[in-house]
């Protein structure tokens, strides 16, 4: 358990790129996720960017549109090895063009891939070796263990799987030159501490996020989730694992799910939680803790909208 963790006093978090665009906005989606949490405690302020999508441009592009920048973010963090949440390095780096801590499990590195009837798709970090990233600025901060960030903020470190119907996917690594089942262990979530409970920002979730969950409360002590926010990998899941993880989802106060969740998964969310449920897209902004719960998702305003309509440009 982690001792003192602390409290945020307020956060927003940016949903920089993910698969879809929020209505009548000039974002540009693209398949995976990045996110940027502005996060404030009492004697401190801290950006930290979480996961970097299939590609920079968008997250590039996107910042622009919303007004924000990089340049306060002091360190990187990516959930998991998947292409969708790392491709995007490399330029996000190049943009940053300073030295920065990039947190991630020590496994992040290692191959990992699919076997399919017509051939083996990588989907892990290829392309961009370590030296390379390492020569653009990357500090790579690799450990299996939860890392505290700054006072409320932690990250999870390795998720213990105690839940029989989150069940690993069909995927592969090499390990002393056997293929085996990759168990995708680096798969890890940030955690962030309000007197109204934790905020857990997931990539894709793979450990499952009942699993997630029950792990978030064992290393922090606290027992109360104010919001879920990121994806959840209810895609292809069975439907033990839909309705499991819908019905334990029912104790946390806000939920905000997209990327690989999938649209069955969001119907199922959006039935069982009304409400206290909200799709994110790319441009969506949420503030913690949730103080409007008429409109807890914002986007840009209108006028900016308008702003970046493509006659202007
Ligand atoms: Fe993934
Ligand atoms: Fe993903």
């Amino acid at each position: 358990m982690i001792k003192k963790l602390g409290y945020l006093t307020e956060a927003t978090i940016s949903i920089l790129a993910e698969d879809s665009i929020a209505f009548d906005t000039p974002f540009m989606g693209r398949f995976g996720l990045s996110v940027l949490l502005e996060l404030k405690a009492e004697t401190c302020e801290k950006h930290i960017l979480y996961d970097t999508n299939s590609a920079a441009a968008p997250i590039l592009h996107n910042l622009k549109i919303m007004g924000k920048s990089l340049d306060m973010v002091t360190a990187i963090f990516l959930s998991h090895c998947h292409y969708d949440h790392t491709d995007g390095l490399t330029g996000i780096l190049e943009a940053i063009d300073q030295p920065i801590p990039v947190i991630a499990h020590p496994e992040i590195f290692r191959p990992c891939f699919e076997i399919n009837p017509d051939g083996i798709r990588h989907i892990g970090i290829v392309g961009q070796s370590r030296e390379d990233l390492e020569q653009k600025g990357a500090i790579f901060t690799l450990t299996p263990n939860p890392l505290n960030l700054m006072a409320g903020v932690t990250t999870s470190g390795e998720i213990e799987r105690v839940t029989s119907f989150e069940v690993l996917e069909d995927l592969y690594t090499i390990v002393d030159g056997k293929v085996i089942q990759d168990h995708e262990r680096d798969d890890s979530a940030i955690i962030l501490n309000f007197e109204e409970g934790l905020v857990i920002v997931t990539g894709c979730c793979h450990a499952g996020i009942v699993n997630t969950m029950i792990h978030a409360k064992k290393i922090t002590g606290v027992d109360k989730i104010h919001a879920v926010v990121g994806g959840l990998h209810f895609m292809d899941a069975s439907e033990e694992k839909i309705e499991k993880s819908v019905k334990a989802l029912d104790e946390v106060d806000w939920v905000f799910a997209g990327h690989c969740t999938g649209f069955d998964g969001l119907r199922r969310l959006s039935n069982a939680l009304g409400d206290r449920f909200d799709p994110i897209h790319t441009g969506s902004m949420i503030h913690f803790p949730v103080e409007d719960p008429s409109n807890p998702v914002t986007t840009i305003p209108t006028i900016v909208r308008d702003l970046h309509r493509s006659y202007r440009e």
